[in-house]
C-alpha cells in the first residue's frame, strides 16, 4: 500500500482551518506549518536511524539518530510554504526545487525550473506538494527525480484526489503518498471538492 492517509484529530483539526474559506493568510501558514509537521511524523517513520552511546547526566544509555539523508524537493509555487516545517524537524535536509508548467491544450506538465543538490543518488527524496490533483505535476516530478538515482521517493500533499492518486500510482507505483485527506473528485478546472481552494493563493495572500 503506498498512500498513507494520516487519520488523527490534530490532522483533522488543521485540516479544517484550511478548508474553511474565513481562514485569514497568516491563520492558513500556521495551519499549513501544523498540518505539515504532523504529516511529516508518518512521512518519516521509515527512516533509517543510526544508534550510538550518549552520556544521560546519570548513566550511558543508546542513543538514535536520523541516519538516511533526505533531500526536500518543493514544487513551485504553492511547494515553498511546506518548506519550514521540514527544516524545523530535519535540519540536515538538502532542498532542491522544481518548477513545472501545464500546456493548457495538452494538459502535459513540463519544467520550466529545476534546481537540485548535487548527490541524490541513494538519499530519500520527499516531494513537497500540497495538492495531488491530476497527478500530471507530481508524476513529471517523481520522473525527474527518478532520473538522479534516489533511493526512495515520497510524496507528502495536504489533500489528495482519486483521479490523482490513481494517476500517481499507475506511473509510479514505488512511491509513497502521505496525506491528511483524499478527497472526492475533481471538478472540470480540476479544483478538488470539496478541497480548499488554491492552496498557494490561500497560503500567500494572491
Ligand atoms: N491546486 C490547488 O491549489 N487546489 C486545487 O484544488 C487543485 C490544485
Amino acid at each position: 500500500m503506498t498512500l498513507h492517509v494520516v487519520a488523527h484529530p490534530l490532522v483533522a483539526h488543521y485540516l479544517t482551518r484550511l478548508r474553511d474559506r474565513d481562514t485569514t493568510p497568516d491563520e492558513f501558514r500556521e495551519a499549513s506549518d501544523k498540518i505539515i509537521t504532523l504529516l511529516l511524523y508518518e512521512a518519516t517513520r521509515d527512516l533509517g536511524t543510526r544508534d550510538f552511546r550518549v552520556d544521560t547526566p546519570l548513566e550511558t544509555t543508546l542513543g538514535h539518530a536520523i541516519g538516511d539523508r533526505v533531500v526536500a524537493v518543493p514544487i513551485l509555487r504553492a511547494g515553498l510554504g511546506l518548506v519550514g516545517p521540514v527544516l524545523e524537524l530535519l535540519p540536515h535536509v538538502t532542498v532542491g526545487y522544481i518548477g513545472l508548467e501545464r500546456d493548457e491544450r495538452t494538459a502535459i506538465a513540463s519544467r520550466y525550473y529545476v534546481k537540485l543538490p548535487p548527490d541524490i543518488a541513494n538519499k530519500a527524496v520527499m516531494i513537497l506538494d500540497p495538492m495531488l490533483a491530476t497527478g500530471g505535476t507530481a508524476t513529471k516530478a517523481v520522473a525527474i527525480m527518478k532520473e538522479y538515482h534516489p533511493a526512495s521517493v515520497r510524496l507528502v500533499c495536504v489533500v489528495a484526489a482519486p483521479e490523482g492518486i490513481q494517476a500517481l500510482q499507475a506511473a509510479h507505483p514505488d512511491v509513497q503518498i502521505f496525506t491528511a485527506a483524499q478527497d472526492r473528485e475533481l471538478n472540470a478546472q480540476k479544483y478538488i471538492l470539496p478541497g480548499l481552494g488554491d492552496y498557494g493563493d490561500r497560503l500567500f495572500g494572491t
